[in-house]
């Protein structure tokens, strides 16, 4: 089966083509303009979704070599997302699907991200997670710990209260005036600080639920407070303000999944969204699920922030069971 697959819920527009599990093509569009407000714009990211949109698929079409006639069906982010976003996609798909007569499929974005590891990559392994498992899915709107039996049995077993592990990221990364998305700079940052050297917030509120909003509160009042007495204090504590907050978010996220597996007796862990891509994140990951006798699977990095190729998959399980939708179908900015 050939599916197609459009992601269009925040500011990457992507499209991707796979053959079964195989992915044949993953184009990808990333919008520049939002590094200039510090955050996603969605009225910008709308208009540069629309102008995108087609030559992504085109491209995406064109790497895989298959033509249009030969997609099977074309699976689309119905959300969560930006409602602006999610209509450039949603519409797309619904047009060039009525244009070839193909049916379509919609698909839940964090579904996307939890089987981006069931796709099979040339030159690499198949070792998708085996079911029963655990997704510890990080992502700069969601955090949630899943407990997935199988492709369509998700359930969701924490998740946060506030703020999402990769806004925590991106949040405290601005206090430190680092460009958005700041995930990615404080990953980069941390590699040369000392994890231990500041104490930041970690708050409880539920035994696998998360809490970010009290951590980047205590972030920002270190920050402000240090720099009352030195102004130099950002630039000359960079690194040791990047490891500490990152070895805090991470051992945030770790303990839940710890208690996770306590209660759930489940040891197959995985984990997705872009927070996964994190250096810190992983090895942290994979020496915890060494020492507790986990089997740990980590994404390839380009499958953990948004693309089309996690939707492709995750509608292709869809349309094995005939699970298509109607024309009708509206975007879904919550879920
Ligand atoms: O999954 P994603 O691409 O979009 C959403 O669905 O939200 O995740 C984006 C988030 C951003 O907050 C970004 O800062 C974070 O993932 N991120 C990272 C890293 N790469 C991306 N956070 C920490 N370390 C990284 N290496
Ligand atoms: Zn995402």
């Amino acid at each position: 089966m050939i599916i197609l697959g459009i992601e269009s819920s925040c500011d990457d527009t992507s499209a991707a083509v796979v053959r079964d599990e195989t992915l044949l093509s993953n184009a990808l569009a990333g919008q520049k303009v939002h590094e200039l407000w510090g955050g996603v714009v969605p009225e910008l990211a709308s208009r540069a979704h629309q102008l995108n949109i087609t030559p992504t698929v085109h491209t995406a079409l064109v790497d895989a070599g298959i033509t249009p006639q030969e997609v099977d069906a074309i699976a689309f982010t119905r959300g969560p997302g930006l409602m602006g976003s999610l209509l450039v996609g949603v519409s797309f798909a619904k047009g060039f699907a009525a244009a070839l007569g193909k049916p379509i499929v919609e698909v839940n974005h964090l579904h996307g991200h939890i089987f981006a590891q069931f796709l099979r990559l040339p030159d690499k392994p198949y070792d998708p997670p085996q079911f029963p498992f655990l997704c510890l899915l990080v992502s700069g709107g969601h955090t949630q710990i899943v407990l997935v039996r199988s492709t369509q049995d998700l359930e969701i077993i924490g998740s946060t209260i506030d703020d999402a592990a990769g806004e925590a990221f991106d949040k405290c990364a601005k206090v430190m005036g680092l460009p958005y998305p700041g995930g990615p700079h404080i990953d980069r940052l941390a590699v040369a600080g000392d994890p231990l050297r500041f104490k930041f917030a970690r708050p409880e509120v539920g035994r696998l639920d998360f809490s970010f909003s009290g951590l980047k509160t205590s972030f920002l009042y270190t920050v402000r407070d240090e720099v009352a007495k030195n102004p130099h204090f950002i630039a000359e504590n960079q690194a040791d303000l990047a490891a500490s907050l990152q070895h805090t978010i991470v051992a945030i996220l770790l303990t839940r999944l710890e208690r996770a597996v306590a209660d759930t007796g489940v040891t197959e862990i995985s984990i997705g969204g872009g927070v996964s891509a994190n250096g810190g994140l992983r090895s942290a990951l994979v020496a915890l699920g060494e020492k507790r006798g986990w089997k740990v699977h980590l994404p390839e990095r380009f499958l953990t922030t948004d693309n089309a190729a996690m939707i492709a998959v995750a509608g292709l399980f869809k349309a094995q069971r005939g699970e298509y939708c109607s024309m009708e179908i509206a975007p879904q900015t919550r879920f």
